[in-house]
């Protein structure tokens, strides 16, 4: 088990959903079913439980197979995320990786600082909300992690969360790489990726509508580019 610095030590506890103290409640939105909103001796927190998904999960749904310390899910999300928040990008805070190795294989789990008061871009666009500043916004938040080398490994309307504030904050970094050089072609199929999700999630909704979330995120996105 691994833990992040200036935190007290963590505890095995922390990573079980079922411990009371953490009153864990599961996060209803998007995801596989295994992330919870927890309260610990670190605060506010999501705790999220490494899952997979496609025709692996029928193999194991949460079993990894060991390649040694740095190779493990959750120490290597902790690892990107201190990276990209010492860039000063709106990542939440990680607060601390584990695992637990059984031979062969190893099943992970990560605790991370909860955003207080977010939702996500898809549940705006599942309720037609509008919020063009924000996109616009989001959008540029984008450019700015792709312009930092990010390749982000699940670019998808859940992923981007908003505060009570309206700021856009980008999550879920398992299977991110943090390249040393921006990437064009990665950035585009990262955008793409983003743009299928929210056509995906925004199904109700009437394609003007649609149309105008992504052309406002490209907006912001290209802005962003050109002032970097
Ligand atoms: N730091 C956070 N603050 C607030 N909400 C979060 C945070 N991290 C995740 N969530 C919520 O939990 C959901 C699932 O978390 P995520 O990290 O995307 O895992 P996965 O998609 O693998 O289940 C997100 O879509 C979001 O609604
Ligand atoms: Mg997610």
């Amino acid at each position: 088990m691994l833990g992040a610095a200036a935190m007290p030590q963590p505890q095995a506890w922390w990573f079980d959903s079922a411990s009371t103290a953490l009153a864990a409640r599961p996060v209803q939105s998007g995801g596989r079913g295994s992330a919870w909103f927890v309260h610990g001796p670190f605060g506010d927190g999501v705790l999220r439980h490494y899952r997979r998904g496609g025709a692996m999960a029928r193999l194991s749904q949460d079993r990894y197979l060991w390649g040694g310390e740095e190779r493990v899910r959750s120490v290597a999300e902790l690892h990107l995320l201190e990276a990209l928040h010492a860039r000063e990008l709106p990542v939440p805070v990680p607060i601390a990786a584990a695992w637990w190795r059984d031979g062969a294989t190893y099943r992970a789990a990560i605790i991370i600082a909860r955003i207080p008061d977010a939702h996500t871009l898809a549940s705006e666009l599942a309720a037609g909300i509008d919020n063009e500043g924000g996109w616009r916004d989001a959008g540029a938040m984008i450019a700015r992690f792709h312009a930092a080398g990010l390749e982000h490994g699940d670019l998808n309307a859940h992923n981007i969360l908003f505060d009570a504030a309206a700021k856009p904050w980008l999550i879920d970094f398992d299977k991110s790489h943090l390249h040393s050089k921006p990437d064009h072609r990665r950035a585009k199929a990262n955008l793409s990726r983003l743009e299928r999700s929210i056509l995906k999630v925004g199904a109700g909704q009437s394609p003007t509508y649609l149309q105008r979330v992504i052309d406002t995120l490209r907006l912001g996105y290209r802005v962003q580019g050109e002032l970097a």
